[in-house]
């Protein structure tokens, strides 16, 4: 490759030297520091993860109590904060909300040490701490409503339900969502992840790094997609429409949300952890017909798309998963930013340890000498 060549979305040029995650997106294959995603998922939970992330090893007993204990005692947010939250409009998107209350948090917390681990650490922790209470808060204001305290006696992530429900979660559900954030924690050099390490690349503070990613996130294209999965069964509506609407949605060269991935030619082992999540909360909770719905969708995209590479990706079950835990179709892309925090920190880490800052090239492809138009020669050249 000459250094002129341009590549639209940089498709396979490396964008850093990484030791978090690997893709293996022929066979399948997902790890987060070498532990195969399968593993975690089973074994592990979603602090003991973040730990493994941002440190790169799997914490001591002591460790991992130490790191909960100090993310419990920084759970709550500030009054200002909160206050600031109740000032957005509730009709804002969530993940909006989200961006601006990240960034936020940086006012109250700006000494930039960026060579202090101390001052690292304690950025990791408020951030994976904070994040979902502002979720959860600005969702309860958002209906007229205060927010609630986050409770110590709670885990990550039942915490988090019963913050959003004002109710503790039944235990299955608060496993099944701290699953899903093991899942959507990491994933290589995708669009936020590189958002925040060219950021963080300027050496700017962490807050502004996370929050710059939460809006790169909340595209349909990455994020947002979670969400677009719902509504488009939604507008399929049964079993029954699933191969009209698809050859209707084909023809029209729309793209099928929740389908193909820029690495994965395969079915995405995410999508294939969660499925079996959606199916344990439908055994328990009751049966969606949106499942039957989505099941049926994989097997027609199947038929038509796969000589593609095109499967279901991790955002084809989530929603389904997130849906039948009661939490609202929005929030949805803010619970997969809760997960992603741990991946974009461990990659800030990772950035500050050998920074350089990003400053790629591009391909000129404009004009040369033109000269200025004084304004009564000019002609409007606008088309609309
Ligand atoms: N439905 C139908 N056709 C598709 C789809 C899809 N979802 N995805 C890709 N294709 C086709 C595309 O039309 C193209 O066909 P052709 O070569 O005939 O023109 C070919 O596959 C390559 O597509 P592309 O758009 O060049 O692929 P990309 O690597 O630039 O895009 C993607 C990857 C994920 C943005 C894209 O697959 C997509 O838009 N999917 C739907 C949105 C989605 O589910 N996003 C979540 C991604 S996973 C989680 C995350 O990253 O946040």
């Amino acid at each position: 490759m000459t250094a002129c060549e341009y590549k639209p979305g940089l498709e396979g040029i490396p964008a850093a030297q990484s030791s978090i995650s690997f893709v293996d997106g022929q066979k399948g294959i997902l790890e987060y520091r070498g532990i195969p995603i399968e593993d975690l998922a089973e074994k592990s939970g979603f602090i003991e993860m973040s730990f493994l992330l941002i440190w790169g090893y799997l914490p001591t007993k002591e460790e991992l109590e130490e790191f909960e204990a100090e993310i419990r005692y920084h759970r709550r947010i500030k009054y200002r904060i909160r206050d600031m939250m109740k000032c957005f409009p509730e009709t804002g998107h969530p993940m909006d909300a989200l961006q601006a209350s990240a960034a936020a948090l940086g006012l109250f917390y700006s000494k930039r040490a960026l060579e202090d681990p101390v001052y690292i650490r304690k950025a990791v922790v408020r951030l994976l701490a904070k994040i979902p209470t502002m979720v959860a808060a600005f969702q309860l204001m958002r209906k007229g409503n205060d927010p609630v305290q986050p409770r110590d006696d709670l885990r990550y992530a039942a915490n988090f339900l019963y913050m959003l429900n004002e109710r503790e979660p039944d235990p299955l559900a608060a496993r099944i969502l701290d699953v899903c954030l093991i899942l959507h924690a990491e994933h290589t050099m995708n669009a936020s992840t590189f958002s925040a390490r060219v950021t963080a690349s300027t050496l700017t503070d962490p807050y502004a790094v996370v929050a710059s990613a939460v809006g790169t996130l909340a595209g349909p294209l990455h994020g947002g997609a979670n969400e677009e999965v719902i509504t488009m069964l939604e507008e399929i509506g049964s079993v029954e429409n699933v191969r009209p609407w698809l050859d209707n949605a084909l023809e029209k060269k729309s793209k099928i949300m929740g389908f193909g991935h820029r690495v994965y030619k395969v079915k995405d082992p995410r999508a294939t952890i969660l499925q079996g999540l959606a199916e344990q909360l439908f055994q328990k909770f009751g049966h969606d017909d949106y499942y039957d719905i989505a099941a049926e969708l994989e097997r027609v995209v199947e038929e038509k798309l796969a000589h593609k590479g095109i499967y279901p990706n991790v955002d084809f079950y989530s929603g389904l998963v997130y849906r039948k835990m009661g939490i609202p179709t929005d929030l949805f892309t803010p619970v997969f930013a809760i997960a992603r925090v741990a991946g974009w920190l461990a990659h800030w880490k990772e950035q500050l340890e050998a920074n350089r800052i990003y400053r790629p090239t591009q391909v000129y492809a404009g004009l040369h000498e033109q000269g200025y138009v004084p304004m009564d020669q000019r002609k409007s050249e606008i088309v609309s």
